[in-house]
């Protein structure tokens, strides 16, 4: 339906020489058509926006491929530095699609939840930074989908759950493993045995939102910190995105040994001297994403 737009293509960009903003010449406005989602780019921040307003923006498996192609899309653009992940309408997203669900047996379901899981993953391990802005329900699907980017900010109406267990199932997009993690072992279990939603309050009180904010502002509130984020250095910020998630997942002396190597790694970058210097002369640092 949409296509990939660049509302505005900004051939001169900032900095010539970051890794995010090459010469003019070298820059790809790739136009992507997709029938389930939107996705515009402005100012090196991308907006993507599932968009099945009428189904609450249930991911059916055409929904699922064009976000495999929109998060390779995003990885791959020199002209995107992060991106803003939302729904259309009164919906984040709603869950898997339960009209084609009904349809799987046992080996088209597992099949379906590791191609989901993969595509999640993508989003998980992006070097660029990616905020889910929750506008409405949140729910199955679309709850770890929101747990699959790196910050959740959440409007005042957004409602969260994992209601699988209602349709005689289990999250199988990462909730079971995604959910404890991010607000621990009991408040995911009784998220996860119970299928209850909970409001944008709730999520924040537990940990599963960094922010809450008023509906009309959560665009800017999301694009504000997405802004402030790029505002850092590339390469670091692309480091502790990957540290933080290889990390979670070693042992605590193996992941202090990938911490140690990527501050190390960066300490070579001129990023870290213009840094360091920046602070040093009292000046606002330039980055070069080098
Ligand atoms: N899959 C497919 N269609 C869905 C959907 C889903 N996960 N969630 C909502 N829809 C559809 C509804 O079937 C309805 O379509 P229709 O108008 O063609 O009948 C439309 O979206 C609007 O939903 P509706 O249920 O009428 O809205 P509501 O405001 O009364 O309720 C919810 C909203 C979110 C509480 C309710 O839609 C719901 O419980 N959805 C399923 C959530 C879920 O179990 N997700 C996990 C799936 S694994």
């Amino acid at each position: 339906m949409l296509s990939f737009s660049n509302a505005a293509p900004r051939a001169s960009v900032a900095v010539a020489s970051s890794p995010l903003t090459p010469p003019p010449s070298a820059l790809k406005f790739t136009p992507m058509s997709y029938e389930t989602l939107t996705c515009t780019v402005d100012d090196h921040i991308a907006t993507l926006t599932v968009n099945r307003p009428d189904k609450l923006n249930a991911l059916n498996d055409r929904t699922i491929e064009e976000l495999s192609e929109a998060i390779e899309d995003l990885r791959s653009r020199t002209d995107i530095g992060g991106a803003i992940l939302t729904g259309a309408g009164r919906a984040f997203v709603a869950g898997a699609d339960i009209g084609e669900l009904e349809r799987h047996g046992a080996i088209s379901a597992k099949a379906l939840a590791q191609r989901g899981q993969a595509v999640f993953r993508r989003f998980e391990t992006s070097p660029k930074p990616i905020i889910a802005a929750i506008n409405g329900f949140a729910l199955g699907g679309g709850c770890e989908l929101a747990m699959a980017c790196h910050i959740r900010v959440a409007s005042e109406t957004a409602k969260f759950g994992q209601p699988e267990v209602k349709l005689g199932l289990i999250p199988g997009y990462g909730g079971t493993q995604r959910l404890p993690r991010l607000v621990g072992k009991g408040r995911a279990l009784h998220l996860l045995l119970s299928g209850e939603m909970i409001d944008a309050q709730e999520a924040l009180r537990i940990g599963l939102v960094n922010r809450v904010v008023p509906a009309a502002e959560l665009m800017a509130s999301a694009t504000g910190m997405l802004r402030q984020i790029l505002s850092n250095a590339p390469l670091a910020i692309a480091h502790c995105l990957e540290v933080v998630d290889r990390g979670l997942d070693a042992s605590l002396d193996e992941a202090l040994t990938l911490e140690a190597t990527a501050f190390g790694l960066l300490a070579a970058t001129d990023d870290k001297r213009e840094g360091t210097r920046a602070f040093l002369e009292k000046r606002a640092a330039a980055f070069a994403g080098a």
